[in-house]
């Protein structure tokens, strides 16, 4: 038996062969986003990892040094553990790895980001709620393959608009086809971030 992944996790099984990987917020955990990953597609199989890192108790996925500046070493070294895990948890539950969607938001958006720009084998698409550019990589990844939803708050006090534009450049120039919403919002989710995303999701072929 192979031994259990190596992040606390929920693990959902669904009917279909997609797998949604769900990413929390700072202070959020591995119940957080079940609701939502079932809202987002009823049939997919959900794998919910707990950020390791903890700031003022409240667990990341990775260090930052002040709101919306990023230890980047940290980063990296966090991008690679959970892009192991999700390899490694794909192997332990047997879900097929070819069909693995980021679902992040915020911080847990931006580490999804990172994985796209550092370990894009691991997703074939993801969803992007209020994400900023993690960090920008030293070799451009090919995204031809990539097909990325971003939602972001125009009055999000967080994720300034300018960075999330920043981030669709980034993933566009290295081939991603991203599908961009401004909503009239803040840094919280909105069910029309829910609503647009479900339906570009169910169009989805991966
Ligand atoms: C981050 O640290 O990833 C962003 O500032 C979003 C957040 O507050 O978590």
């Amino acid at each position: 038996m192979r031994p259990q992944p190596d992040f606390i996790h929920e693990f959902v099984r669904g009917e279909s062969d997609r797998t949604l990987l769900l990413l929390h917020g700072t202070g959020g955990n591995e119940r957080d986003l079940i609701p939502l990953g079932r809202e987002l597609d009823s049939t997919a199989s959900l794998l919910s990892p707990r950020g390791k890192v903890l700031e003022n108790g409240m667990p990341r996925f990775f260090r930052r040094l002040s709101e919306g500046v990023f230890d980047l070493e940290d980063l990296q070294k966090r991008t690679q553990g959970l892009a192991d895990f999700v390899i490694s948890a794909a192997e332990f539950y047997k879900i097929d790895n070819k069909e693995i969607i980021a679902v992040g938001y915020s911080n847990g958006a931006n580490i999804a980001a990172s994985i796209l720009l550092l370990r894009p084998g691991v997703l074939s698409a993801a969803i992007l709620f209020r994400a900023m550019v993690p960090l920008v990589p030293e070799t451009k990844p090919d995204l031809n393959s990539k097909r990325v939803w971003i939602g972001a708050g125009a009055h999000d006090p967080i994720i300034p608009a300018s960075s999330t534009k920043e981030l669709v450049e980034l993933l566009r120039s290295a081939g991603a086809d991203v599908t961009t919403r401004f909503f009239q919002a803040g840094h919280e989710l909105t069910s029309n971030d829910v609503g647009l995303a479900r339906e570009w999701l169910a169009k989805l072929k991966t």
